[in-house]
């Protein structure tokens, strides 16, 4: 028998979980064996692992029994129905949904910020830990040194998040519009005018700023989760955070705009020594240049990218910056990884 851990990956078929298992390969995470789980559509396809291909389940019918390991990642609804079954089976469950991440027994962990909260979780297995938001997770990353050395006094957040933050079905429609729109000639008069099955609207030659459901409120799910994810996180629950999110149509990577006042003055190079030094942060800024980081920039790497540094022209304890991360890597399937690495490696 292989030695390392019995990993499953639930939504193996999905844009996050196709990531994981590339990720399990570029890691040489000590995988013993691999289980591929999806819906029933899915059942019987094969996956690319390494050199070799693993047969998808259909989670329906799927038992649990002997995995070490179940990243989850196919939806809320999937991991409440499935998560505490595969933890009562003896697995660690590392879930990338919603479903339990505002659960006050559950660890809402992002490596860089918070791998402390860790050392309580028991890996013998019947664990629950819970993978934030992607807008939520590049932030945080940023956030955490200004909180360190400057402390945080309120943060302010728009985020340009890309197709893919929707899954398969967000780039299929932006991809399919933009096919269309060339087929009709490529004009500016030929642009998509209906939505499709991820987007109300079209998001070809569009920003869209609405992502989710909403409450009284009148700010998005996505708007919300930023608000309560980060203060959970950041262990700051009276913390001040506006967000507004935006869908863009870039494939891949979210950007983010912030806009953070600290509790001192801050200096701008001395916020861009403490990106610098901190973990999974990676500043290009150099504007004069075109330096500065871009979707493309992102896609593809664990990084979390900061540019555009700045100090507000009339309060010197507030900082302006961007912020790019690839949403499918750090934002979902790299920071899952991480928290198995740092649990069983
Ligand atoms: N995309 C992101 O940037 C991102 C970031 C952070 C978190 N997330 C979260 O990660 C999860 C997956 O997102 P995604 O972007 O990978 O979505 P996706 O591309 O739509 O993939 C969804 C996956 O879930 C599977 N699935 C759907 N219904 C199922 C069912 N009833 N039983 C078993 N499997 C089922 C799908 O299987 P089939 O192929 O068989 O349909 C597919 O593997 C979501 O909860 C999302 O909120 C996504």
């Amino acid at each position: 028998m292989t030695e390392g851990w019995n990993v499953a990956v639930v939504g193996a078929t999905g844009a996050v979980g196709r990531e994981m298992l590339q990720i399990l390969q570029e890691r040489s995470f000590p995988v013993a064996s691999l289980r591929a789980m999806a819906s029933p559509r899915s059942a019987g396809k094969t996956l690319p692992f390494g050199d070799t291909e693993v047969e998808v389940e259909a989670l329906s019918g799927a038992d649990f029994d002997g995995v070490d390991i179940a990243l989850f990642s196919a939806g809320s609804s999937v991991s409440e129905a499935h998560a505490p079954r595969a933890a009562k089976h003896g697995a660690t469950v590392i879930d990338n949904t919603s479903a339990f991440r505002m659960d006050d027994d559950v660890p809402l962990v992002v490596p860089e910020v918070n791998a402390h909260v860790l050392d309580d979780v028991d890996t013998d297995g019947g664990s629950i830990i819970a993978n934030p938001n992607c807008s939520t997770i590049q932030m945080v990353v940023a956030l955490a040194p200004l909180q360190q050395k400057w402390g945080l006094e309120r943060v302010v957040v728009s985020t340009y998040q890309s197709a893919s933050g929707a899954g398969q079905a967000g780039v299929d429609q932006l991809v399919a519009e933009l096919r269309d729109w060339a087929e009709r000639g490529g004009g500016a008069d030929d642009r998509p005018d209906r939505g499709g099955d991820a987007f109300e609207h079209p998001l070809a030659f569009d920003a869209l700023p609405w992502i989710g459901s909403t409450d009284d409120s009148g700010f998005s799910t996505e708007e919300l989760k930023m608000v309560h994810e980060t203060r959970k996180i950041m262990e700051a629950p009276s913390l001040s955070v506006a967000s507004h999110c935006v869908r863009v149509p870039a494939v891949r990577s979210h950007s983010e705009s912030l806009t953070v006042d600290l509790q001192q003055p801050v200096d701008v190079d001395g916020a861009q020594r403490a990106f610098a030094r901190a973990p999974g942060l990676r500043v290009h800024d150099s504007p004069a240049d075109n330096e500065y980081p871009t979707s493309r920039l992102a896609e593809g790497n664990n990084e979390t990218w900061v540019g555009r540094i700045r100090r507000d022209l009339e309060n010197p304890e507030t900082l302006h910056f961007w912020v790019v991360s690839d949403n499918l890597r750090k934002g979902a399937a790299w920071n899952s990884i991480q928290i198995a690495e740092q649990l069983f490696t």
